[in-house]
C-alpha cells in the first residue's frame, strides 16, 4: 500500500512523516495557496522534511501543454528529489502528460473524474492516475465504483500506471475505495489518524496498563 499526504502544512507533515509509513507528499494549488506563503518556500520545505528519496506530487496550474510543460521543467529544476508532476487531465493536460512521459519526467494526472480520462491519461503515459473519490460521490458518482472501472480498464490495456485515489471525507470511503484495488491513496493528516481510531483499541490500551499497574505500581515495564 502506498499512502500519501495531502497537504503542504509543515507541521502535519513533519508528524506524519515521523510516525506512520508515507511514501510521499501530494500538493496541488488550493493546498499550496492554503499556506499562505511563497510557493518556493512551502515545496522545498516539504522535500527537506521528507527527504530526496520519497515522493514529492506538485501541480502546474497552465491551462495550455507547453505552458504546463515550461512550468514542469521549472519545477524540476527548482525541486530536487523524487518528483512527480501533476497534470489535470483536461485535452491539453493529455498533451502534457504524453510529453512529458517522452522526456523521461513522472506524471501523476489528476482531477480525475471519470473513467475515460483516467485511461487516456494513462496510455498517454501517467505513472499515477488520481481520481477523485469525495468530488464524485458529490456529483452522485459513485467513487469506488470509478475506482473499480479504472482498474479494469487498467488491467484489460496491461497499463502499469498506478491509482492513487484522492479526495476522501471519512475512513468508509478509504477503506472501500482500497479494498476495491487502489493500490496508492493521499488523505490529510485528520483522515490518516482517523484509519486508527478505535475506542475499543483504546480501551484495551487503557486496560493493559491499569491492570500492569494494579501489580506492578508503575506503568514502565522496564523497571531498575
Ligand atoms: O488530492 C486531491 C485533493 O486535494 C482534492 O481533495 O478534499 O479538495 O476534494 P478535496
Amino acid at each position: 500500500m502506498i499512502y500519501m499526504l495531502d497537504t503542504a502544512n509543515l507541521e502535519d507533515i513533519r508528524q506524519v512523516n515521523d510516525r506512520y509509513p508515507i511514501a510521499g507528499v501530494t500538493t496541488n494549488p488550493t493546498i499550496i495557496a492554503a499556506e499562505k506563503r511563497p510557493f518556493l518556500d512551502i515545496v522545498r520545505d516539504i522535500r527537506e522534511i521528507i527527504g530526496e528519496e520519497k515522493m514529492l506530487h506538485v501541480q502546474v496550474l497552465a491551462r495550455r501543454a507547453e505552458d504546463m510543460i515550461e512550468e514542469a521543467l521549472y519545477l524540476k529544476s527548482q525541486i530536487g528529489g523524487n518528483l512527480y508532476i501533476k497534470v489535470p487531465v483536461i485535452p491539453e493536460g493529455i498533451k502534457a502528460i504524453r510529453k512529458l512521459s517522452e522526456m523521461g519526467i513522472n506524471t501523476t494526472a489528476t482531477a480525475c473524474c471519470s473513467a475515460p480520462q483516467a485511461l487516456m491519461a494513462a496510455t498517454a503515459g501517467a505513472k499515477f492516475v488520481a481520481p477523485y473519490i469525495n468530488r464524485a460521490d458529490d456529483t452522485n458518482v459513485d467513487g469506488v465504483a470509478l475506482v473499480e472501472d479504472i482498474q479494469k480498464l487498467f488491467a484489460i490495456s496491461k497499463l502499469d500506471t498506478k491509482v492513487l485515489a484522492a479526495s476522501f471525507k471519512n475512513v468508509r470511503q478509504v477503506h472501500e475505495v482500497t479494498l476495491a484495488g487502489a493500490e496508492s491513496i493521499t488523505i490529510q493528516k485528520d483522515l490518516m489518524d482517523r484509519l486508527l481510531k478505535n475506542a475499543l483499541t483504546d480501551w484495551s490500551v487503557n486496560r493493559f496498563i491499569e491492570d500492569w499497574k494494579s501489580v506492578y505500581g508503575t506503568e514502565r515495564l522496564i523497571q531498575d
